[in-house]
């Protein structure tokens, strides 16, 4: 299993249309080719997981590298011995708020500090499964 883990900015003010706009396509690509991850939002960072094949998961992050939705896309980790952590979860969801010990922090790291980070975030926050 491939894990990766990036960062990147939002380059517009994203109100709650503009996220669901990213989900819905976002989800249907990734269950497409067996992709599965989590993205993280504060409003102003993203901090995204993706795990999946290889090459799927290395095509899908050249596609949202591109998206001028978003910009400073910066590859945090990579691992090809990652387990399925958000199995049956195209692109799971959560916001944040941003401050002290949230996403803004998490993104100065890098390797697997960033996905312990990451999912030490998790019980905190309302995941919306997707
Ligand atoms: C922060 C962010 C995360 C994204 N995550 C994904 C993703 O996990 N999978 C995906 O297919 N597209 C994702 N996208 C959207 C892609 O960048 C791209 O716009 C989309 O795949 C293109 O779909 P379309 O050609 O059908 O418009 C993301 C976009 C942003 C801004």
């Amino acid at each position: 299993m491939y894990e990766l883990v990036y960062t990147s900015l939002a380059t517009g003010p994203h109100g709650t249309a503009a996220t669901a706009a990213i989900l819905a396509a976002a989800r249907l690509r990734n269950a497409a080719c067996g992709v599965t991850g989590l993205l993280l939002f504060d409003g102003r960072r993203y901090v995204g997981l993706l795990e999946g094949g290889e090459r799927e998961v290395g095509g899908l992050s050249v596609l949202i590298a591109a998206d001028p939705r978003h910009a400073a896309f910066e590859v945090r980790h990579e691992s090809c011995d990652g387990q399925r952590r958000f199995d049956g979860c195209a692109l799971a969801y959560a916001e944040l708020a941003r401050g002290p010990g949230g996403l803004e922090a998490l993104a100065q790291q890098q390797g697997l500090q960033i996905v312990a980070g990451l999912l030490a975030l998790l019980p905190q926050l309302q995941v919306q499964r997707g």
